[in-house]
């Protein structure tokens, strides 16, 4: 019989530093994940972490994590190098209904590390002409902003904020927190059209969802991920449970409508 809990030996192919504490793992694997998903990611005799999947390919076989050194399991990832191997098993959770999303105007607003699960939705609609897309960045500081080469690049594309708590000498850049910038984004005036995606700590997440609210955004149109305590990851060790929901099995990613409930 299948153990579920079974993680597989994958190779980490490259580390690359965005930050001090914030580093990307690629990692070899036959994982498909989704857009949005999660890998429970461990090392023996350590412990498991549950990390979005920050970008991934299917054909060439790679998922990336950018992980954020916290405690027990992540000190131990940062003293892995290449060629080293992580343990996986996944992929978890929900995925971004991406083709509810198509040709639409979607509206991305990250705080800090919550631009690693909607990275690969971002990538999935910066070229696609027929999908409407602004991204709206928080940052605490220069040193904080993630994906630095890739940012700039998104901005040359599509109408992008990108906001710091303190000024840093990025050309364009704004000062202050995303929520302030949310009453000056160009929307579309048939709500219908909207769907926005809030991904940050659950404090940004409330109030950005509060600001679109203001406007008269419809609950439907707004979506948040949790990062939620987990443990089993598939819904039998109950972790993760607020009220009757779990997030592993029914989120991370929810529509407002359910997310007012479970935003604590
Ligand atoms: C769906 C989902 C997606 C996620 N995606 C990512 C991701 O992409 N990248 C990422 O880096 N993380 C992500 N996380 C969060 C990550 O899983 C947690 O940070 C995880 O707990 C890290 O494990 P750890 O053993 O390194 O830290 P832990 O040892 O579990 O520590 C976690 C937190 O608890 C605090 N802490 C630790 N020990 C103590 C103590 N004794 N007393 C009080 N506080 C303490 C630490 O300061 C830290 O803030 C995600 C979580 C979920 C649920
Ligand atoms: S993490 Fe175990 S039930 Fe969700």
């Amino acid at each position: 019989m299948n153990n579920i809990y079974l993680p597989t030996a994958c190779e980490i192919l490259k580390i690359t530093k965005q930050t001090t504490i914030e580093w990307l793992f690629k990692v070899k694997t036959d994982i498909k994940p989704e857009c949005g998903q999660f890998i429970q990611v461990s090392i023996p005799k350590v412990g498991e972490a549950p990390i979005s999947v920050a970008d991934y390919s299917h054909e060439e076989g790679w998922v990336e994590f950018l992980i954020r050194k916290v405690g027990r399991v992540t000190d131990s990832i940062f003293n892995l190098s290449v060629g080293d191997t992580l343990f996986l098993r996944g992929a978890y959770g929900n995925s971004f209904p991406i083709s509810e999303y198509q040709g639409k105007h979607l509206v991305i607003v990250s705080g800090g590390s919550g631009l690693a699960p909607v990275r690969p939705l971002i990538k999935k609609f910066i070229d696609d002409k027929n999908t409407q897309m602004d991204l709206l960045f928080g940052f605490k500081d220069s040193d904080s902003i993630l994906f630095k080469d890739e940012v700039l690049e998104w901005k040359n594309k599509r109408p992008m904020v990108l906001t710091v708590d303190k000024a840093c000498g990025i050309e364009g850049e704004c000062v202050g927190l995303v929520t302030q910038y949310i009453p000056h984004l160009n929307l579309a005036k048939d709500f219908n059209q909207l769907e926005i995606v809030i991904v940050g700590p659950p404090m940004m997440m409330k109030f950005s969802a509060l600001e679109f609210l203001k406007l008269g955004i419809p609950e439907e149109a707004i979506w948040v991920s949790f990062e939620r305590n987990m443990s089993c990851a598939v819904g039998k060790c109950g972790h993760c449970k607020i009220d009757e929901t779990y997030v592993c099995l029914e989120g991370p990613i929810f529509r407002y409508t359910k997310a007012k409930e479970l935003l604590d």
